[in-house]
């Protein structure tokens, strides 16, 4: 019978606050560019948005890792030293970490730990993984590193790691901090743990652009919630109907960039920040990147940064790869 499902939560909420308004003002005071962090897309709105987002036709990141998982799970968990402890960064709904957990759980009894500083995401997560049999789920609220940390330190003698990252939420990072990521990842690692990394390939820009500018508007609701929450948590006044969801892609840096546009000059308050700001008509405030990749370069990301890879999988529909690293 699965073991009842817990979620360790974060219980620092007036220290959250003050950092969720210190990061937003120090991103909207940057003298060139505005910038607010991606974390920061994923309350309860916006985790439930990124849910529908991974349905709809254009988001094909989504389909794509299901199906690698699908098709390849048995095989990447016969390359794993068992006994085997899962974490996961960024978790999200689960809804493909199932797939590789069950092909685990028929072969051992596994001990899952979904990290993710969304509590709706590891409620969302908890449902979908916490009845499977042979699966004990502890959901952390923490941020990536942080969790893994309290992962790494409930293991116990002979276990192995096995780290995932799936949905291709490294391109989040540009690529000198993702290498710098997948380094402090592995210095939690001990050698032979593993990292299952999901990457999102080069592939046409239309096609790519149209990924996170959806018909539907679902992508662009998902960004405008950022500002609706700074209206909700900072007691800001951010008018919606002033800003537009732009998508971008810069070939030079290989990434989607999300903005959102302000239609006319405007001033914006933070009152719980205490601050006060401008935009000018068409100037923009940068939310999220989605940097691609080709499969070459991901290989030499996990040599540079302290892993060998044993394994890439690649989906043809959507050229997606996930890729497992071994640490050396
Ligand atoms: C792009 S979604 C991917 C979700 C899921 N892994 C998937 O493949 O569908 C990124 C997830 O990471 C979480 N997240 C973003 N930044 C984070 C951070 N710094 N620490 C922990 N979780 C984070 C978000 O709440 C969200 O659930």
């Amino acid at each position: 019978m699965a073991s009842a499902p817990r979620i360790i939560a974060a219980n620092t909420a007036p220290e959250i606050i003050t950092e969720f308004a210190s990061d937003v003002v120090v991103g909207l005071s940057q003298p060139g560019q505005k910038e607010l962090p991606s974390k920061y897309l994923y309350d309860e709105v916006g985790s439930g948005l990124f849910d529908v987002i991974c349905l709809l036709p254009e988001y094909g990141l989504s389909r794509a890792g299901m199906r690698l998982l699908q098709r390849h799970s048995s095989e990447i968990v016969a390359r794993l030293q068992s006994p085997v402890v899962v974490a996961e960064l960024g978790s999200g709904s689960g809804v493909k970490t199932r797939l590789l957990l069950e092909a685990l759980s028929r072969q051992q009894r596994v001990n899952y730990y979904p990290i993710d500083i969304s509590l709706s995401a590891l409620n969302r997560c908890q449902q979908e993984i916490g009845q499977m049999d042979q699966v004990s789920i502890v959901g952390f609220e923490r941020a990536y590193l942080d969790g893994l940390q309290e992962v790494a330190a409930r293991r116990k003698d002979g276990e192995r790691l096995l780290v995932l990252f799936l949905g291709s939420t490294i391109g989040n990072f540009d690529r000198p901090a993702g290498d710098q990521f997948l380094r402090e990842v592995r210095a939690v690692l001990q050698k032979d743990d593993a990292l299952l990394l999901a990457t999102d390939l080069e592939k046409p820009i239309p096609q790519l652009l149209s990924a996170y500018d959806d018909a539907a508007g679902v992508t662009a609701a998902f960004d405008m919630n950022l500002l609706a929450r700074i209206n909700r948590e900072l007691d800001a006044d951010f008018d919606l109907s002033l800003f537009k969801h732009v998508a971008r892609y810069d070939q030079s840096e290989r990434r989607v960039e999300m903005h959102l546009q302000s239609k006319a000059w405007q001033r914006i308050t933070i009152r719980k920040a205490g601050f006060r700001f401008y935009l000018r008509e068409g100037e923009t405030i940068w939310t999220e990147s989605s940097h691609k990749y080709n499969p070459q370069e991901v290989v030499q990301m996990g040599e540079r940064t302290g892993y060998r890879c044993d394994g890439q999988w690649f989906d043809t529909e959507w050229p997606f790869a996930q890729n497992l690293f071994f640490a050396v």
